[in-house]
């Protein structure tokens, strides 16, 4: 068994946090890997009404014995809302990310809940460490959905480490899809990964039949970290923090053109109206560049075991 702070501190079995992603991982995703001896997560979308949070925490209580809810920092001043009810489900981490998470941590700390952040730099590490958040992710560019993508998982984790690794629990996040990425980033001092385009294709996932197809077919090269999806749908996610997706003909079209795109009234009504219709050379996935290691769909026990059963042989050959 694979034994890190992050396992000891949680209880789990496996050092794998299965990533918040709004849209793609609800209450049967997080249940899910935390069954599998991870700490699974409820991603919750910038619109999501309270009661939606809470029936997930509800539903990944009924299946799991430990579950996690991840908000996103910059919404929480427009919908605290979404604070009080992740709050009131009692899930065993809190992550705040993207933004200023000062004043989601006064309600967390008195409810006596550990937080967690996404940095994806060494300054946003060092800060993180002096407000006392309990788990930092260096989480790099490669990465899917949306972040800071201006330095890669690999050179953010050594230098997070580093600067923060003797004060806070460091989970390293982009691009770990194996054994072999989850070896690597604990061999480097992590106590653990958080990993997200690696559970796209899950049976538990909410990823629709067409997108699943797309993950699966996509490699590597295949994703773009834009604002394009965002502009055009008038999300107002901060600048510093486009969001990875495949690459589609939407992304070719409008990627590098943002002004135009947000005056332009057809192409919003386009995106709006392939989201409906399911087409994905419009609609967005979201994805990292771990995309090009996934192979088809599969349980999500089946992955977390294979991913950290795969990195101990490997850890135990050095
Ligand atoms: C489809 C998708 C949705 C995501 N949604 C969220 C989210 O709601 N909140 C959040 O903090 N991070 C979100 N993320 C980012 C993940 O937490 C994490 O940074 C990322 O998945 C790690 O890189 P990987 O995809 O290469 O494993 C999302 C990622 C993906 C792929």
């Amino acid at each position: 068994m694979l034994r890190t702070l992050l396992t000891d501190r949680f209880a789990l079995r496996v050092p794998v946090v299965g990533a918040p992603m709004a849209g793609a991982g609800g209450a049967a995703l997080a249940a899910a890997v935390s069954r599998a001896g991870g700490l699974g997560m409820i991603g919750v979308g910038a619109a999501a009404d309270p009661d939606w949070i809470t029936a997930a925490a509800a539903e990944a209580r009924g299946a799991a014995d430990r579950f996690g809810i991840g908000l996103m920092a910059w919404n929480i001043p427009r919908r605290p809302d979404q604070l009080d009810a992740a709050i009131a489900a009692g899930p065993a981490l809190i992550s705040v990310s993207f933004g200023d998470y000062g004043p989601a941590l006064g309600p967390l700390r008195r409810a006596g809940i550990p937080v967690a952040t996404q940095v994806g730099d060494v300054a946003s590490a060092r800060r993180a460490a002096e407000d006392g958040i309990d788990l930092i992710v260096a989480r790099g560019g490669e990465g899917g959905g949306h972040g800071d993508d201006r330095v890669a998982t690999l050179p953010l984790l050594q230098g997070v480490l580093d600067a923060v690794g003797d004060r806070a629990i460091v989970l390293a996040a982009g691009g770990i899809a194996t054994g072999r990425g989850l070896a690597a980033v604990l061999a480097a001092g992590a106590a653990g990964a958080w990993i997200g385009t690696a559970l796209l294709a899950c049976t538990e996932a909410l990823t629709s039949p067409g997108a699943r197809r797309r993950l699966i077919e996509a490699s590597e090269l295949d994703t773009v970290a834009t604002r394009v999806f965002d502009i055009a749908q008038e999300i107002p996610w901060p600048p510093g923090y486009p969001g990875r997706a495949l690459a589609n003909d939407f992304t070719g079209r409008w990627h590098g053109r943002e002004a135009v795109l947000s005056a332009s009234d057809g192409a919003r009504r386009a995106l709006a109206e392939a989201r409906r219709r399911g087409d994905f050379e419009t609609a967005f996935v979201y994805a990292g560049q771990a995309a090009g290691s996934l192979a088809g769909e599969r349980p999500a026990g089946d992955v977390i075991a294979e991913i950290a059963g795969s990195a101990e042989v490997l850890l135990r050959r050095w």
